[in-house]
């Protein structure tokens, strides 16, 4: 396939996602994790890092992020729910399924697919902190800035984006489109 097909391939919504645009396309996605990968591995080189992946939105960028970073690592999984299945948080965030060992003494390297109100956030760096972890800090994929409501602090960031409703590498709408390569826009956006 020559350098135009694949580009092509990446402008144009995949057949089964009609109205969905590319807005980071497999590349530019690829690239970007890579670096984050060298930055995590200077900043965590000599400790002994433990990465959490937040279920289900960080599941790809978690997989793709930890084969970038070249450190020995644990790797948990937390299951989070805040969003009634719309658009919008509901405002309540609970664990759906915990980490399969205790997290005392770690340093933890959140990984969360995007902020937007940062409510998941705060309410994880308060019950990681609760646990006894020796360090918390967060990689979120996206950061959506002008839609916080709680001022936290996002330590690794892929791309800040704008506030629109964005599906793929992991986000999904209503369960779907999390299958979907790159990342991308609903258009129309979604309304519920
Ligand atoms: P927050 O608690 O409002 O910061 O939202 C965090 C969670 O909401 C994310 O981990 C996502 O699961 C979901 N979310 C927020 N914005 C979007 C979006 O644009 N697309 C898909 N999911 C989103």
């Amino acid at each position: 396939m020559d350098g135009r097909v694949a580009r092509m391939a990446e402008d144009f919504p995949v057949a089964w996602a009609p109205g969905v645009r590319v807005l980071f396309g497999q590349d530019v996605l690829a690239s970007r994790v890579a670096e984050l990968g060298r930055t995590l591995s200077a900043d965590y080189a000599g400790r002994p890092l433990t990465v959490l992946c937040v279920l289900k939105g960080a599941s790809l960028f978690t997989a793709d992020l930890i084969r970038a970073i070249a450190l020995p690592l644990r790797l948990e999984f937390l299951g989070v729910a805040s969003y009634g299945g719309g658009t919008t948080s509901s405002g309540e965030v609970r664990i759906t399924s915990d980490t399969g060992t205790p997290l005392h003494d770690r340093d933890v390297l959140v990984v969360e697919d995007i902020v937007d109100t940062g409510l998941t956030l705060r309410f994880l760096h308060q019950a990681l902190t609760a646990r006894g972890c020796r360090s918390v800090r967060t990689c979120a994929l996206l950061d959506k800035p002008s839609r916080r409501v709680e001022a936290v602090t996002v330590d690794y960031t892929g791309f800040v984006v704008e506030d629109r409703f964005l599906v793929g590498y992991g986000l999904d709408h209503d369960e779907r489109w999390r299958n979907l390569p790159f990342v991308g826009v609903v258009e129309p956006a979604p309304t519920t």
